[in-house]
């Protein structure tokens, strides 16, 4: 990408409130743009360190009212929205972005910037369903017949990230941690930071069109970015080779031993057999010339607690992904305090079902 003249635009960014929306928020104000943040939940301004600097605008993307509302005096639309934890989230990811294409189409709105996922070459397998949801919702963007840049990460790091997370909490509680043969792909994880910077560049610069691959330094197999975890966190653990096992099982696996909501984790699991690296030439370069993080510093900054660096947790992550300080504070094994957190994940979630089905219908 070559860096041109910035103006300052006026950016929508649906999808705000989720991981990545958050720390991009910040990141377009610090480079001088209007932001009018939007999701389909009620606004919580109070939720957000940028929450009072912004202009909210309540949008559910598969609302075409609601699309175009949020899209007047708009000049750009970072597309964040995302809703992989729910039923059938292909469908309704499909919708969203169709939608929000078609009620683009008729705006003012000049640029479309996306995060998508990166695109593995599946050697003759389908791709996931996860992975050719992302590459679909990427074509219905471009058919608004704006310029549109779609960005596809990998494994995103910081606290909060969803892979990231699931990497933390299953890295922390299992001491012996048992690794299917089938789990060596690579992958090429990049900080949360670079890629608000890279989403910002794109804002910028509409000539760049298509798609660009966004990554790190590293380029890692999974045991290798288990074992960078176990470094940075001061963990003492061990990767154990075991027979094949189904993703299914794996993503089973996942769900049960973090937090996650298991249709991400199982989503998520589908993904794990293919490299997810970035294309040579087809890669963001940053116009400043900063280079990226690696890794090992990004998981770092991600266990800082600095507040001043988008790795860390904040406020408004999703509540699965959140530190619990007094848990943490009991002095005892890591994955003692890891196993406490999920069995008070698990029995939170249980009392909250228990309440649903007693205010159910009737009540
Ligand atoms: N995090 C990662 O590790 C990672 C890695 C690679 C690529 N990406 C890509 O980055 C993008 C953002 O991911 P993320 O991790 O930030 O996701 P996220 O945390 O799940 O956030 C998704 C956002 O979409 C909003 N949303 C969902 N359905 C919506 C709807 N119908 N209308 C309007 N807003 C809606 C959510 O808010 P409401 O619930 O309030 O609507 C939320 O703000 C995705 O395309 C993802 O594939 C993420």
């Amino acid at each position: 990408m070559t860096a041109r003249e910035d103006t300052a635009r006026t950016v929508l960014v649906l999808g705000a409130t989720g991981y990545v929306g958050s720390r991009l928020v910040p990141a377009l104000l610090a480079a001088g743009h209007d932001v009018v943040a939007s999701s389909s939940r009620p606004p919580e301004p109070a939720a957000y360190e940028w929450g009072t600097s912004v202009e909210w605008r309540r949008c559910d993307a598969t609302d075409v009212g609601q699309v175009e509302r949020a899209l007047e005096g708009v000049d750009a639309l970072c597309y964040l929205v995302h809703s992989l934890d729910g039923p059938r989230f292909a469908d309704r990811d499909r919708l969203a972005a169709r939608t929000t294409a078609e009620a683009v189409s008729r705006s003012g709105v000049s640029r479309v910037v996306y995060l998508s996922g990166l695109v593995p070459d599946p050697g003759g397998r389908a791709l996931s369903e996860h992975i050719a949801s992302r590459h679909e919702v990427e074509s219905l963007l471009a058919s608004s017949g704006r310029s549109t840049l779609a960005l596809r990460a990998g494994v995103v790091i910081g606290a909060g990230s969803t892979s990231f997370e699931i990497v933390r909490q299953l890295a922390t509680l299992l001491v012996v941690q048992p690794v299917p043969s089938w789990m060596h792909s690579k992958v090429q994880p990049v900080a949360v930071s670079d890629v608000a910077r890279a989403l910002v560049e794109a804002v910028g610069d509409d000539d760049v069109t298509g798609s660009l691959d966004v990554g790190g330094p590293d380029v890692l197999r999974y045991p290798d970015l288990l074992a960078s975890f176990s470094r940075c966190a001061g963990l003492l653990r061990l990767r154990l080779p075991v027979p094949a096992a189904p993703s299914t099982a794996v993503g089973l696996g996942m769900a049960a031993l973090s937090a996650a909501p298991p249709r991400t984790a199982l989503a998520l699991a589908h993904s794990l057999r293919d490299d997810m690296v970035c294309r040579p030439g087809h890669t963001w370069v940053p116009a400043d010339g900063e280079p990226l993080l690696d890794a090992e510093t990004a998981i770092r900054r991600a266990l800082s607690g600095d507040p001043g660096v988008p790795e860390s947790a904040r406020h408004g992550d999703a509540v699965w992904t959140r530190r619990q300080p007094l848990v943490e504070a009991v002095p005892s094994p890591a994955s003692m305090r890891a196993a406490s957190l999920l069995a008070l994940r698990r029995a939170r979630e249980a009392s909250g079902q228990a309440r649903r089905l007693w205010a159910g219908p009737g009540r």
